[in-house]
């Protein structure tokens, strides 16, 4: 019998640079897609999985995630004067939804780094990994697809997709086996891992996407692991390190990923969820119909 992965680690101190002005005054974790911060979708894909204990690593200039997840008094109260009920259960739901603990990463020095912060949050059990820039839609939520991948292996799961050409060399790579007859081909043995190789030195095409289940070993791993790409603690070499003691695999999971840390990625997943939404799905088809592009 597994642990059960109950706890799930946002790295969310990252200093936003790529959507600057926008982030100089607010988390990127917090522009929303249509009306929903991008962090939400992760809370809600972790709650969706069974995972109800979210732990926040947060830096300077974070404090509105918390403010986000908390109760908001003043305005519950305008809400409720108005008689805005449905807008009341929205954002009670928010602060609702989830216990939330919250740990300062003071210095950026890497999302290994990050995931160490956590440590004694996290104590020793599994735990998952999620980074919301990473916004996954799927039929099944991503987390609760890996969740199944832990529970029938034992060992961390790293979620990947494949990835051609050049972008390839923006990733974590795996150099990995397809476990034949289980998942149907979607699981990989993992031999070794490379944090942004060399266009034509990656190992394979399968990139890691951020979702994590990792066994806490983890955190000894990351403990002895030299700094590595842009001089960072980075999380791909604290699981190169880890997998010299353990097994570890990628999980190829079902469903679409937007890149919601950069641009044109953003732009995508806005139309993607837009067009899915009940208010606005309309609208949004029939003006971009009307461009004629
Ligand atoms: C991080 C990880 C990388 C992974 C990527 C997925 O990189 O270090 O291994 O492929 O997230 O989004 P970053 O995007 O922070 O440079």
């Amino acid at each position: 019998m597994t642990k059960k992965v109950s706890k799930v680690v946002f790295p969310a101190a990252g200093l936003g640079t790529r959507f600057l002005p926008a982030t100089k005054a607010q988390p990127k974790e917090m522009l929303p897609l249509v009306d929903k911060p991008i962090i939400q979708y992760g809370v809600e894909e972790a709650l969706a999985a069974g995972c109800d204990q979210i732990i926040i690593v947060t830096g300077r200039g974070k404090s509105a995630i918390e403010d986000h997840f908390d109760h908001s008094y003043e305005l519950e109260k305008l809400l409720e004067e108005k008689g805005k009920t449905d807008l009341l259960t929205v954002v009670r739901q928010i602060s609702d939804m989830i216990h939330v603990a919250y740990v300062r990463q003071k210095e950026a020095l890497g999302l290994g780094h990050a995931v160490l912060m956590a440590r004694e949050l996290v104590g020793n059990e599994p735990f998952a990994v999620l980074l919301a820039d990473d916004v996954i839609d799927g039929p099944v939520p991503c987390l609760k697809q890996m969740i199944k991948a832990y529970e029938e292996t034992g060992s961390s799961i790293i979620a990947t997709q494949a990835v051609d050409g050049p972008a390839i060399s923006q990733y974590g790579v795996i150099d990995g086996k397809t476990v034949r007859g289980k998942f149907g081909g979607r699981l990989f043995s993992v031999n070794n891992l490379v944090e942004k190789p060399k266009y034509g030195e990656h190992p394979s095409n399968q990139a890691i996407v951020g979702r994590y289940i990792l066994t806490p070993e983890i955190f000894k791993a990351l403990d002895r692991t030299p700094l590595g790409a842009g001089g960072e603690l980075q999380l791909t070499d604290g699981m190169k390190m880890l997998l010299k003691k353990e097994k570890i695999f990628g999980y190829n999971f079902e469903g679409v990923r937007h890149d919601a840390g950069d641009k044109f990625g953003f732009l995508r997943a806005t139309v993607e969820f837009a067009l899915k939404r009940p208010d606005v799905g309309k609208q949004m088809r029939e003006y971009l119909k009307s461009k004629n592009l």
